[in-house]
């Protein structure tokens, strides 16, 4: 077997009393997207930081490339590509500059690539850092954390400040990164966003690792928050036939339902009916939390 590229074993950190994170428990596999989700406060941040060895942990290992993350930091930062989750950055220079800088302390760096990655990320380059806004400091963040195409990306919520089409354009890059075999661990308290790269997710909640699963089986479980507006009005008894609805509220020809799992049952149903409106919402991760408690052997 292959041995996996981030090994957390235990890993549990309190700064003081106060709980960072506790016991987790955590693999990720070589060519694996993996993402790590939590709420504010949850210790993803934490988590990471303990994974770069920025700090000690109370207790628990973590091992990247299955080495320990303590003793061999120097080894293993060569293979990692890192965004913190805070970027500070040298205000005073401009951004190729800084670029230059990092590019000198890594080894195996192209210039072209760098220079792609500012193309397509919208990045330019001759700007001076203090110049520039939260949005593009990120980019910079995102550039230099791939510009020597490391074994593993670790990043700390990358899209936070991206617009909608870098997103996107920050996406694909990522599932190049995966075409060429390389393992990326991104946080994010954004499920939908994240989903789509994803191979598997791990669900981290007030300091503990809840769920990790595959994104498809995550996908299958998913509950819907759907709200219909009908031409004419329908009696509740008429879903009565749907297994998975449930919090159904018929209000003349205004329906509010949840929808769990496969929605093709659902859609053909509704397709019978005159529909003015239709909206249908992903839910938050504290509902993806209450589907998974008490039901999955995955929970932690
Ligand atoms: N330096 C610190 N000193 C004391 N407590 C800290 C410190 N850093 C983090 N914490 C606490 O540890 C817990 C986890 O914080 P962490 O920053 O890891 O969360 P996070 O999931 O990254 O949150 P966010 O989504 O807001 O970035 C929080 O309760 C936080 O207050
Ligand atoms: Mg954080």
């Amino acid at each position: 077997m292959n041995t996996p590229v981030i090994r957390a074993e235990n890993l549990t950190k309190f700064y003081g009393k106060k709980m960072g994170i506790q016991n987790v428990q955590l693999q990720v596999e070589p060519g694996e997207v993996f993402g790590y989700l939590g709420p504010n406060a949850a210790g993803k941040t934490t988590t990471i930081r303990l994974l770069m060895d920025f700090m000690r942990p109370t207790s628990g290992t973590a091992l990247l490339f299955g080495l320990d993350s303590r003793k061999k930091s120097p080894e293993i930062r060569k293979k990692v590509g890192y965004l913190p989750g805070e970027l500070s950055l040298y205000q005073n220079l401009k951004v190729r500059e800084i670029l230059l800088h990092f590019a000198h302390f890594r080894q195996d760096v192209h210039w072209n690539f760098v220079e792609e990655l500012a193309e397509r990320l919208k990045c330019d380059l001759s700007h001076p850092i203090h110049t520039l806004s939260q949005g593009n400091k990120q980019k910079v963040g995102v550039i230099q954390a791939m510009m020597h195409k490391p074994e593993l990306l670790i990043l700390d919520e990358p899209t936070s400040g991206l617009d909608p089409l870098i997103r996107q354009e920050f996406y694909k890059l990522i599932m190049e990164f995966k075409a060429e075999g390389k393992t990326i661990f991104l946080s994010s308290h954004v499920l939908p966003e994240v989903e789509r790269v994803c191979d598997r997710v791990g669900i981290i909640r007030s300091g503990k690792l809840i769920v990790v699963e595959n994104v498809a089986k995550l996908k299958k479980k998913r509950i819907r928050q759907v709200e219909l507006t009908l031409a004419d009005p329908v009696k509740k008894d008429f879903f009565s036939d749907l297994k998975n609805i449930c919090d159904l509220h018929v209000d003349n020809n205004r329906i509010r339902c949840q929808i769990s799992g496969d929605i093709n049952p659902f859609i053909r149903k509704i397709a019978q009916l005159r529909i003015i409106d239709f909206s249908s919402h992903q839910p938050g991760l504290e509902d993806i939390f209450l589907a998974y408690y008490g039901e999955s052997e995955n929970v932690l």
